[in-house]
């Protein structure tokens, strides 16, 4: 027998509190043995209590573990951050899960697609790490860590020996960002070293979208950094019917929050006609989770039976309200065999990310000064040599415009000047060298250190360099 679990519950706004009701009369009608905690988020819930996020609702989650969270409105212009975000980074979900299984009776354009994608939902550029350098040019940092990566490759091929998948894929852009998806992609294949029994392989973002929309059926488990993985996800979610059937779990090493993928719906919120499949779905992932694998498969048979009945909301196709679409669920449960012996499923754990690796072996052998420079029609009038560091190269947009020639690129007013020595250097060669830059009235804005390992440049070359 599975012991009653207390589970966190936000009805959220707009629909949410209509697919949320849907999904607990099935729970209760399946006599699923769960809980619910109700907490307060978002839009109404900022109008009531002035946050829309109180302590309190954190605090259920941080008890409970688990959380199941309808949709919730960010107002644009009204000036607070979205509460999905919050919660995110809040509890440390480092994983965002998104099966994506083609369902009976919702005709799309193909037949057989059971991906399951799993994107890293803290880093990349979602840091929101921004600085306008100069009016005109505008920085994201985009992080990559081998914390974050292997804490989520780890999860994707834990998940993929659990669920019995064969094959997960690493879906990156390292041919271009040599670098940031190239710690990704390396994180990867250590981790798919652990895990001889699955089929580990990789592809370019581009080329896995063509092939998503060719022949998705050949995809298993996707693993993803966060901005492709948001994309690539919501191009999933197309395949098999769109946002009213797209499930998703915000997974961390010690909490789970389960939501569908779509928002609050404004513009059919109150009507009764919202499909509270896409919220169900994510409802039988958190049940997986929860080792509750029994329930899930008798629920989704009852779901399935009724989309095979052509029992379906109008936005896949169909007539039914939001209240016959749940009846006729709760009526085909108990044409559902019972399980005798339940399956117990473990959760999934990835354990501790990888301790630090030091930079002490590395040596400081130059500087990327960013500068803003605005006679466009001559460089910058960078000083050539300043103690042991000297000008080798400076870009516009990334394309190197010296030494020459200066190709024919269009320019901004913004440089990447970049000073090496022969030899390993101090910080205060570096200090030396900006205050050089200061008295010749250049206005810098941004210093990166260039250091190596051993003959190893630990940083990348402009076009062209
Ligand atoms: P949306 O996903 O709410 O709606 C897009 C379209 O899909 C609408 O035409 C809507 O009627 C339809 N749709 C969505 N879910 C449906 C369902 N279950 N059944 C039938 N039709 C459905 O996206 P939108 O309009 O861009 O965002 C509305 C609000 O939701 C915004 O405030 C946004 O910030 C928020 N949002 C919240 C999310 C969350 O809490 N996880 C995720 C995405 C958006």
């Amino acid at each position: 027998m599975n012991s009653t679990r207390r589970v966190t519950l936000i009805r959220g706004d707009g629909i949410g509190p209509e697919i949320t009701d849907a999904v607990v009369r099935i729970f209760d009608a399946a006599r699923v043995p769960i809980e619910w905690e109700e907490a307060a988020a978002g839009l109404a819930c900022y109008h009531e209590h002035g946050t829309p996020l109180p302590q309190a609702t954190l605090d259920s989650i941080l008890r409970n573990r688990v959380a199941l969270k309808g949709p919730t409105t960010t107002p644009v212009g009204e000036g607070f951050k979205s509460v999905n975000v919050t919660i995110r980074k809040a509890l440390d979900l480092f994983a965002n899960v998104r099966p994506t299984k083609s369902l009976p009776g919702i005709v799309t354009r193909f037949g057989n697609v059971d991906i399951i994608v799993v994107r890293e939902n803290i880093e990349d550029t979602y840091g929101a790490i921004e600085h306008r350098q100069t009016p005109d040019v505008v920085q994201t940092l985009r992080i990559i860590t081998r914390q974050g990566s292997t804490l989520v490759h780890r999860y994707a091929f834990e998940m993929a020996r659990q669920l019995g998948r064969r094959r997960v894929t690493c879906v990156h852009k390292a041919n271009i960002h040599k670098h940031s998806d190239g710690l990704f992609l390396e994180c990867f294949r250590a981790v798919a070293s652990e895990y001889p029994d699955i089929v580990a392989d990789d592809l370019i973002v581009d080329n896995a979208c063509m092939q998503l929309v060719v022949r998705p059926e050949t995809f298993d488990v996707l693993v993803l950094p966060n901005l492709f993985g948001d994309i690539v996800s919501d191009l999933c979610a197309g395949l098999v019917g769109g946002l009213g059937v797209a499930p998703g779990g915000n997974i961390g090493r010690h909490h789970a929050v389960f939501e569908a993928v779509h928002g609050s719906a404004p513009d059919i919120a109150g009507k009764g006609i919202a499909n509270p499949t896409a919220l169900l779905l994510s409802a039988l992932q958190m049940l997986d989770h929860l080792g509750m694998s029994d329930y899930a498969r008798r629920i989704e048979q009852a779901l399935y039976a009724t989309l095979k009945a052509d029992i379906r909301t109008r936005d896949v196709g169909g007539t039914a309200t939001t209240q016959q679409f749940t009846d006729a669920i709760v009526a085909r449960l108990d044409d559902s065999p019972h399980q005798t012996q339940p399956k117990h499923r473990s959760t999934i754990t990835v354990g501790e990310p990888p301790p630090p690796t030091s930079s002490a072996i590395w040596s400081l052998v130059g500087a990327d000064v960013f500068v803003e420079w605005n006679d466009l029609d001559r460089l910058p009038a960078m000083p050539e040599q300043v103690g042991p560091l000297a000008l080798r190269m400076m870009s516009n947009r990334g394309t190197k415009v010296y030494p020459p020639p200066v190709p024919p690129i269009t320019m901004v007013n913004w440089y990447r000047c970049r000073y090496l020595a022969e030899s390993p250097i101090a910080t205060a060669d570096v200090h030396a060298l900006l205050e050089e830059l200061e008295r010749h009235g250049i206005r810098w804005m941004q210093v990166e250190l260039l250091c190596t390992d051993g003959e190893t440049p630990m940083f990348s070359k402009a076009q062209g360099e």
